[in-house]
């Protein structure tokens, strides 16, 4: 099977980018051992990440054809600003987690709403790259069992 996660804006700097909020674990950290993660169950993992809006839009476009079962998606920013790249996760019409590094709704009253949440399989927030595991651990079991 195959999955694919995407990464929003600046998770690039994760590792060094405010550490006390995302922890120390570099993006080339997370998707290595989520990629293992997958690999040992048999499925293959895409990583992407992307500072920018239309590259992302692109990408989850690209899932609808290139046999993406589901989609593991920290949108950052993007979170709380980007109609567009939700259309674009409605349009595709794959199931998806959404995952934040941090808890959110403890944070910023800007942070409290997602564009993505009501579309999402399920929320996964505050539990750093642990959440990234979970999400993947659901996904597997998801896609491994569905029909399609
Ligand atoms: C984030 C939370 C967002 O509010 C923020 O803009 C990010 C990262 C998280 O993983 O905790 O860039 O999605």
């Amino acid at each position: 099977k195959q999955l694919l996660v995407i990464h929003g804006p600046n998770l690039n700097l994760l590792g060094i980018r405010e550490p006390g909020v995302y922890g120390a674990a570099t993006l080339e950290q997370i998707n290595a051992e989520l990629t293992k993660i997958a690999e040992d169950a048999g499925a293959k993992l895409d990583c992407f990440q992307s500072n920018h809006e239309g590259a992302l839009i692109d990408r989850v476009q690209a899932a609808r054809a290139d046999g993406t079962a589901f989609i593991i998606i920290n949108p950052a920013g993007y979170t709380h600003t980007s109609v567009a790249l939700r259309d674009a996760l409605a349009a595709v019409a794959l199931p998806f987690v959404e995952v934040h590094l941090s808890n959110i709704h403890k944070r910023e009253a800007f942070r409290h709403h997602s564009f993505f949440s009501e579309l999402a399989v399920g929320v996964i927030c505050g539990l750093g790259p642990a959440g990234y595991r979970l999400a993947l651990d659901y996904a597997l079991a998801h896609s491994l069992t569905s029909p399609a």
